[in-house]
């Protein structure tokens, strides 16, 4: 009976660290939180080329990882499984910070959608004001 108990337990932990591990950058044991985070930031980085190379065509892509991640991050903060570095006492908040940066994020494909780089080049300052914003409250 143990033994099968235990099996169980660890046939668990390996598909979730394997769930974990499917993201692209992750390392193991890392939380949804930061499975996004290390996918955002590839994405956020990979715009700021698109913007100073002139290539909006490029922007979008990365970003669809980012959504999927955050929907994994919207399950785990449902599951009570995540525990955030600072003011973790706080989740609404930091869910409706989320929610509003997620809204700048669209902001930023339509302008690359539409090549208006003007637009995209202040929806990424916007953005970056975003992840400082964030980070500030709920990062250490
Ligand atoms: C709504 C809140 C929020 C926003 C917006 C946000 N972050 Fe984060 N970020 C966090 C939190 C919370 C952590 C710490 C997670 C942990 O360690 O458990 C984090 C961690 C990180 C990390 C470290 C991940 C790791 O390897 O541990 C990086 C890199 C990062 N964020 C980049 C960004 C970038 C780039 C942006 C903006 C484009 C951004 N973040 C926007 C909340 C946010």
């Amino acid at each position: 009976m143990k033994k099968s108990v235990c099996t169980i337990a660890m046939i668990g932990l390996l598909s979730a660290s394997g769930q974990v591990l499917a993201a692209e950058g992750s390392q193991p044991g890392d939380n949804a939180v930061q499975v996004e985070m290390r996918l955002l930031d590839k994405a956020f980085k990979n715009a700021v080329d698109g913007l100073l190379l002139n290539m909006p065509e490029i922007i979008e892509g990365p970003f669809h990882k980012v959504h999927k991640a955050k929907m994994n991050t919207e399950k785990a903060i449902k599951k009570g499984a995540i525990k955030l570095p600072k003011n973790s006492d706080k989740l609404n908040e930091f869910v409706e910070l989320d929610e509003a940066f997620h809204e700048k994020l669209v902001g930023l494909l339509k302008a690359s959608r539409k090549k208006d780089m003007n637009a995209v080049k202040n929806s990424i300052h916007e953005i970056m004001d975003g992840c400082v914003q964030c980070h500030n409250k709920f990062k250490n």
